[in-house]
């Protein structure tokens, strides 16, 4: 079969970075990221058009100048568990900071969310970007990049090996025999290493898919490493076609170098498709987006986030961008060395930094249907993307998307007509991970 595209859904609910004017859309629900409702509908719908998974982003630090969505929302776990009982094939990916976290309690999280979704769960590894997050768990500063990356390496580790504590056959529950548990299909882990020291077994049993699904997001070398070693799926940036190209290509080659299948890590890149009747209706759309989200002061702060919250308002506008540099050191690094590069080679402002937050650049899914789907296949015919994680402005634009766009996809052969599996991995064309244990036997 030749290759299809993959679909995942990324809600904002009031509002994610940049996206600054979405919650005062009358069509938007004031209290939309701590509504259940609206995340089983944004589910259902996601389901309904056949896509492969619900994706949701997550952070433990805010201050007041943070995002609306960022400001008052719901735990991806928990918000997972609830949206499992309402669907039946569309993945659950959530995100989880493996730098805190412990993987015992996250490990035995994410095999519950498998359980009770019957093998759709899928774990976003992230390793943190807001370093403010440290001054919540009883540290004065954010892990470093080596420190956190190689604890991220560790805990997916362990966190495997605990879902291989029982082995599939470990429960005969048979009655006749008075034998519930056979001992010797359970294993302990007794794992000590750098970062963790891990005794095990796990208090709950290989979950449908064997193990839940490992996603990555992190652009730096460090972070294209960990994908590499251990991810099987990707959130990255994606960005003009052809950095997409490059970064994908840097994926695969880095994941066959370590002797994986490079067809085992799927690629999504973040897209923001604008779907109206006709191209000129949606490139209207799109700059009315873009009015409605672009303030000066909104991105001031914005910018702030990649440099550990710093508060920019401090500096003077019309001086230089200031010497900042250190305070990413251990956050966003590589997101804000592109800043301070560009700064520096352009001579420019801190208003003027700002200012090119805020410049209208126009989106390569923008148009009718036909022109956005013509614009996907051309992405992905390129080997920019194995998927797109899709994120709409409003429900009623998710729903433009699935009854425009997708037939078209369908109609072309790049997606699904209907699931090919229950499970994420299934319809992610993923192997299921053997059980350790059952295989060195
Ligand atoms: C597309 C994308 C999505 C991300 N989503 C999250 C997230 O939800 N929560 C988080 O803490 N970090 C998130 N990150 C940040 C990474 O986990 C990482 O900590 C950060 O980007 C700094 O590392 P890097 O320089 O390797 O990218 C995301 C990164 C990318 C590229």
């Amino acid at each position: 079969m030749s290759r299809r595209i993959h679909l995942a859904l990324h809600p904002y609910g009031v509002g994610g970075p940049g996206q600054h004017g979405l919650w005062k859309d009358p069509r938007v629900a004031k209290d939309a990221s701590i509504d259940i409702d609206y995340y089983i509908h944004q589910a259902k719908a996601a389901e309904h058009a056949l896509f492969d998974a619900l994706f949701i982003v997550d952070s433990q630090f805010i201050n007041a100048t943070y995002p609306a969505h960022y400001l008052n929302r719901l735990e991806p776990l928990t918000l997972l568990s609830a949206v499992a009982t309402h669907t039946r094939h569309v993945g659950l990916v959530g995100t989880a900071s493996s730098t805190y976290n412990s993987p015992f309690n996250l490990a035995r999280r994410l095999a519950s969310l498998d359980h009770i979704s019957g093998g759709r769960a899928g774990w976003n590894v992230v390793t943190s970007f807001d370093s403010g997050v440290a001054r919540n768990f009883g540290l004065d500063d954010h892990l470093d990049y080596g420190t956190r990356y190689g604890r991220a390496l560790e805990f997916v580790e362990v966190a495997r090996g605990l879902w291989d504590s029982y082995e599939d056959d470990a429960f005969p529950a048979d009655v006749a025999r008075g034998v519930f548990l056979d001992p010797a299909k359970l294993h302990a882990l007794d794992h000590v290493g750098e970062h963790f020291r891990v005794a095990g077994p796990l208090n709950i049993s290989r979950s449908p898919q064997g193990q839940p699904v490992i996603f990555q997001a992190g652009v730096s070398e460090e972070g294209r490493d960990l994908a590499a070693r251990v991810a099987e799926g990707i959130y990255a940036p994606g960005g003009p076609l052809d950095q997409a190209r490059e970064y994908y290509a840097d994926i695969k080659r880095r994941t066959a170098a370590y002797g994986r299948d490079p067809d085992h890590i799927k690629v999504f890149v973040h897209g923001a498709p604008v779907v109206a009747a006709t191209d000129v209706a949606a490139r209207r759309r799109e700059r009315e987006i873009f009015d409605e989200d672009n303030d000066f002061d909104r991105n001031l702060a914005l910018l702030g986030r990649s440099f550990g919250a710093h508060d920019f308002s401090v500096h003077d506008l019309d001086a230089p961008f200031p010497d900042v540099a250190h305070l990413a050191e251990r956050g966003g690094r590589t997101g804000a060395a592109k800043i301070i590069d560009r700064a520096r080679e352009q001579d420019l402002t801190l208003r003027q930094v700002v200012d090119s937050m805020g410049t209208f650049r126009r989106s390569p899914f923008v148009g009718a249907p036909e022109t956005v789907a013509d614009a996907i296949e051309e992405w992905f015919a390129a080997g920019a993307f194995d998927g797109i994680n899709l994120a709409f402005r409003t429900t009623e634009e998710l729903d433009l998307f699935v009854d425009g766009v997708v037939p078209l996809l369908q109609k072309r052969g790049l997606f699904r007509t209907e699931y090919a599996s229950d499970t994420l991995r299934g319809n992610l064309g993923l192997p299921v991970p053997a059980n350790r244990h059952t295989r060195a036997a």
